[in-house]
C-alpha cells in the first residue's frame, strides 16, 4: 500500500490515459463524493478465468481494498463503505466461507499498521452475533485501537444485509418505546437513521458495483436512497486507481437534483 501511495505520480505518467488522472486531481472537492460505497463483486470469476481456487479470487482483492482506502484517503473521501460479506453469502460453500472468514479474520490484525498510518477509522457494520467469538474480539481491538483516527472512516460491511439493518433498528427503537424511553410520535426519518449500523455517517453519495451485475444485492437499501449508482464490468481484483478515477469523473458529471428540476439545481450553482 505504501508504494502504491507513492508511485500515484509515476503511474499518471506511465498510464495512457494521464490525462483523466489530472482533471481528476485538480477537481474540485465539491464535486468529489463523500462517501463512497462499493459492491466488491467478481472476485470468483477473476480466479476462474485464471484457473485458479476462487479463494485466490479473495485474496487478490485484498489488494484493491488496499489500494481504494489509500486512494480515498489521499483524496479526502471522508467515508468508504465496503460490502465483504452478505447475509446471503453463508449459503455459499462451507470452504469457501471458511476461507473468507479467515481472510477477515487475517486482514483485520495484517492491515492494522496501515490503517493506522493512514489514520483511518474502522467500523466493522452487520450481524455479528454469527462470527466466532475470537473474530469478534479482533473486531473490537481494530475498532478501538483506530477509534480516534481522524483520517477516512472506513465501514466494512461483514454479515451485512439492508433489510436486516432496517429491522435491528426498528428493533432497538422498539424496545426504546416499550422502556418508556421514546414517545413514537417523535420517531422520524433523522432519529431512525441513527440506528442503523452506520450511525452517524452521512449517506452514500456514489455506490460503485464491480464484477458487471446491475444490482444492489441487499447491500445499504435504507442509506442508498439517493446514491448515484455506477456499475463496471471489470472485476474487483482487476479495479485500479483509473478505474476508481473513471468512476469519480463520471459522479463528477451528473447533476444531483434531489427531486428539484435541473434547471433549479443549475440556478442555485450558478446565481
Ligand atoms: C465478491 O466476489 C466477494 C464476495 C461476495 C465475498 P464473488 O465471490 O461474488 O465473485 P463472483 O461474482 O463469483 O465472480
Ligand atoms: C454481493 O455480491 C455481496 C458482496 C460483494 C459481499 P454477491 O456476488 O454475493 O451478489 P449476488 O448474490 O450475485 O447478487
Ligand atoms: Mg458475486
Amino acid at each position: 500500500m505504501i508504494l502504491l501511495a507513492c508511485t500515484s505520480l509515476n503511474y499518471a505518467t506511465a498510464h495512457p490515459s494521464q490525462d483523466k488522472l489530472t482533471l481528476e486531481h485538480n477537481m474540485p472537492p465539491t464535486q468529489l463524493p463523500n462517501h463512497i460505497a462499493m459492491i466488491m463483486d467478481g472476485n470468483g470469476r477473476w480466479a476462474k478465468k485464471r484457473m485458479l481456487p476462487r479463494y485466490a479470487g479473495h485474496q487478490a482483492g485484498l489488494k484493491t481494498v488496499r489500494m481504494v482506502v489509500e486512494q480515498c484517503s489521499t483524496r479526502g473521501i471522508k467515508a468508504l463503505t465496503l460490502f465483504a460479506f452478505s447475509s446471503e453469502n453463508w449459503s455459499r460453500p462451507y470452504q469457501e466461507v471458511n476461507q473468507i472468514m479467515s481472510l477477515f479474520f487475517q486482514a483485520l490484525r495484517g492491515e492494522q499498521r496501515r490503517l493506522q498510518k493512514n489514520r483511518v477509522r474502522l467500523r466493522i457494520i452487520g450481524d455479528k452475533s454469527a462470527f466466532s467469538p475470537n473474530l469478534v474480539q479482533r473486531i473490537s481491538e481494530t475498532e478501538r485501537i483506530t477509534a480516534s483516527n481522524d483520517g477516512l472512516l472506513l465501514q466494512i460491511a461483514a454479515n451485512y444485509g439492508g433489510r436486516w439493518d432496517i429491522v435491528q433498528a426498528a428493533r432497538t427503537m422498539a424496545q426504546q418505546v416499550q422502556a418508556g424511553q421514546l414517545d413514537p410520535a417523535t420517531i422520524s426519518e433523522a432519529n431512525f437513521a441513527t440506528n442503523l449500523a452506520t450511525l452517524d455517517c452521512p449517506d452514500p453519495d456514489l455506490l460503485i458495483r464491480t464484477g458487471g451485475e446491475q444490482r444492489i444485492s441487499n447491500f445499504l437499501l435504507w442509506q442508498l436512497a439517493y446514491a448515484e449508482l455506477y456499475f463496471t464490468e471489470v472485476l474487483w481484483p482487476d479495479f485500479d486507481e483509473m478505474a476508481l478515477v473513471d468512476a469519480l469523473n463520471a459522479f463528477a458529471s451528473r447533476q444531483r437534483r434531489f427531486g428539484k428540476t435541473g434547471d433549479q439545481v443549475q440556478s442555485a450553482n450558478n446565481p
